[in-house]
């Protein structure tokens, strides 16, 4: 049985958009704030119930708004408060509710909070970041290494200690044990929720306390996971420390004070277990929680599938699962999971769009758009540019929206150079959103078919059995799911909740199959994905 009374946030789609790659309304090649109210009609068309913004506040940008000099305003070349202000109330008279980016873990150097704190020891603001005495021979106080690489400590001359940045030098870290800075936190959220933001997206929440005594980290053995062996540390005390959950469920209250309700989702890069617990009891932390080890999943069924049935098993009861293959950060599924094939393109938007939980796209996945090599002189993600060629960096996955075919895409205008290389716009949102057989038109039709059908919006998911290199679940009490995430055929059917299955195809990854009427066993192609309604 579906639940009438689900919260929006756990029947909807939601969209992640990457503002500077969107759409450029005023031909300088940055998306901006007027590209996205330029193309809410595509949104509302597609079907999405919600937005969330990758940052839009004052930055710098050594990491591309990851580092903010100003959490209440907004970067100028991205747009004005004003049009965010009608971003969220046009937005809102199409369904959408608009979502912001949350970076409490860390600001720029250039924040007037940090600048006041590196002024000397006795700056009441001191205290506001993690500031440390040198170990024995100046060395860093610990051995924690951050997670873009190198020490996680940088020397301040001025004041002869040392600063802790869990990622660039130039995003020194919050010290989130100081009240003063949960004050002004609780103000920042105030500030967006009382504009009408419907919540948040919280960069790397899961480290933002860190161990009070500094400890060290230990050392990586060959058990552990290939990050942890690659910065041959495991980060037991630089992030991941048990009081987080304080905070957390402190943004919860906050956040549990307004109506309509707001959301809260967590970029939680953890393991599945330490994932359940930032739901905590169910109701009291994240709303929602990206999950880590499925987006880093290979595109196969018994990994997927085990991920999926151990999300299932260990989150709490209440809470509600969220489901990505994309992000500004991670390859894009089209390339990732797909390597460029349509058919396992549309197999992984089935997927995400039919298991129990929110699935959130991120801007392209619905025209099944790939990644865009960047040569290293284009190269603008400080990641790429410094460990080029060991590493590409992110700047593959943040290439424009091709909106239509030609000169500036539709991104910009012609002649103008775009932030970004636009790559191929063979592919645009234009020529398939006019192609039945697109996978555009097969988004769409999938988001439409999830919202008709509370099976799939809240359903119970049941994993059935299924021969290697398929995979085949439950909805509620209609709906079951059939993928086969192999090259091979394979026929489902004989098997325990599978036998005797009649029913009739609600939607296909081969879209002649919609309609077809089911008995008994049903043959999947390769790559092959069906909908069914069961009698
Ligand atoms: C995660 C963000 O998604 C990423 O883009 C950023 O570089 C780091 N957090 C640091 O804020």
């Amino acid at each position: 049985m579906s639940d009438p009374d689900a919260p929006w946030w756990k029947t909807a789609v939601l969209y992640q958009i990457y503002p500077r790659s969107f759409a450029d309304s005023n031909a300088d090649g940055n998306g901006d704030i007027g590209g996205i109210l330029d193309h809410l009609d595509h949104l509302e068309w597609l079907g999405v119930d919600g937005i969330w913004l990758s940052p839009v506040t004052v930055s710098p940008n050594a990491d591309w708004g990851y580092d903010v000099a100003d959490f209440c305003a907004m970067q100028p070349d991205l747009g004005t408060m004003d049009e965010l202000d009608l971003l969220v109330a046009r937005a809102g008279q199409l369904g959408i509710r608009v979502l912001l980016d949350l970076v409490p873990n860390h600001t720029s150097e250039q924040h007037p909070w940090f600048v006041d704190s590196r002024s000397g020891r006795a700056s009441p603001r001191r205290d506001w970041y993690v500031w440390a005495d040198p170990g024995p021979e100046g060395t860093p106080p610990n051995n924690w290494v951050s997670s873009f690489g190198g020490p996680a400590w940088t020397l301040d001359a001025t004041t002869g200690q040392y600063y802790l940045h869990n990622h660039l030098s130039e995003q020194p870290d919050l010290n989130w044990w100081n009240d003063d800075v949960r004050l002004a936190f609780d103000a920042i959220m105030r500030f967006w929720l009382d504009r009408g933001v419907a919540g948040f997206r919280i960069d790397v929440c899961n480290i933002i306390i860190k161990d009070a005594e500094l400890r060290d980290n230990p050392p990586a053995t060959e058990d552990d996971d290939f990050e942890a062996q690659l910065f041959g540390q495991r980060p037991v005390y630089n992030g991941n420390r048990p009081e987080v959950h304080d905070v957390i469920r402190r943004w919860r209250r906050l956040t549990d004070h307004y109506d309509p309700p707001r959301v809260l989702i967590g970029e939680t890069p953890v393991k599945i277990d330490a994932l359940a617990a930032y739901y905590g009891q169910g109701h009291d932390e994240l709303h929602l929680a990206f999950n880590f080890p499925f987006i880093t999943a290979p595109f196969e069924a018994h990994a997927l599938r085990r991920i999926v049935e151990d999300t299932e098993a260990l989150l709490p009861a209440g809470a509600w699962p969220a489901w990505t293959g994309s992000n500004h950060d991670m390859a894009r599924l089209a390339s990732r999971w797909a390597g460029g094939e349509v058919p396992k393109i549309r197999a992984a938007l089935l997927m995400l769009l039919c298991l129990r939980g929110t699935p959130v796209l991120y801007q392209g996945d619905e025209i099944g758009l790939a990644d865009v090599p960047v040569a290293h002189d284009d190269m603008r993600d400080p990641l790429g540019v410094r460990y080029f060629p060991a590493y590409a960096g992110r700047d593959a996955m943040r290439t424009p929206m091709p909106w239509r075919a030609g000169p500036g895409g539709g991104f910009t205008e012609a002649g103008v150079r775009p932030w970004l290389p636009l790559g191929d716009t063979e592919g645009n949102v234009e020529s398939q959103r006019s192609d039945p057989g697109s996978t555009l038109t097969f988004t769409r039709e999938l988001i439409a078919l999830r919202r008709r059908t509370p099976d799939l919006q809240t359903g119970v998911y049941r994993s059935l059995a299924a021969p290697d290199g398929a995979w085949a679940w439950r909805r509620g009490d209609h709906v079951l799911v059939l993928l086969n995430l192999s090259d091979g055929d394979v026929t489902l059917g004989g098997m325990e909740g599978l036998e005797g299955m009649e029913g009739s195809v609600l939607i296909g990854t081969d879209r002649r199959r919609g309609g077809e009427e089911l008995s008994g066993p049903v043959g999947l192609r390769g790559w092959e994905g069906l909908v069914i309604e069961t009698r």
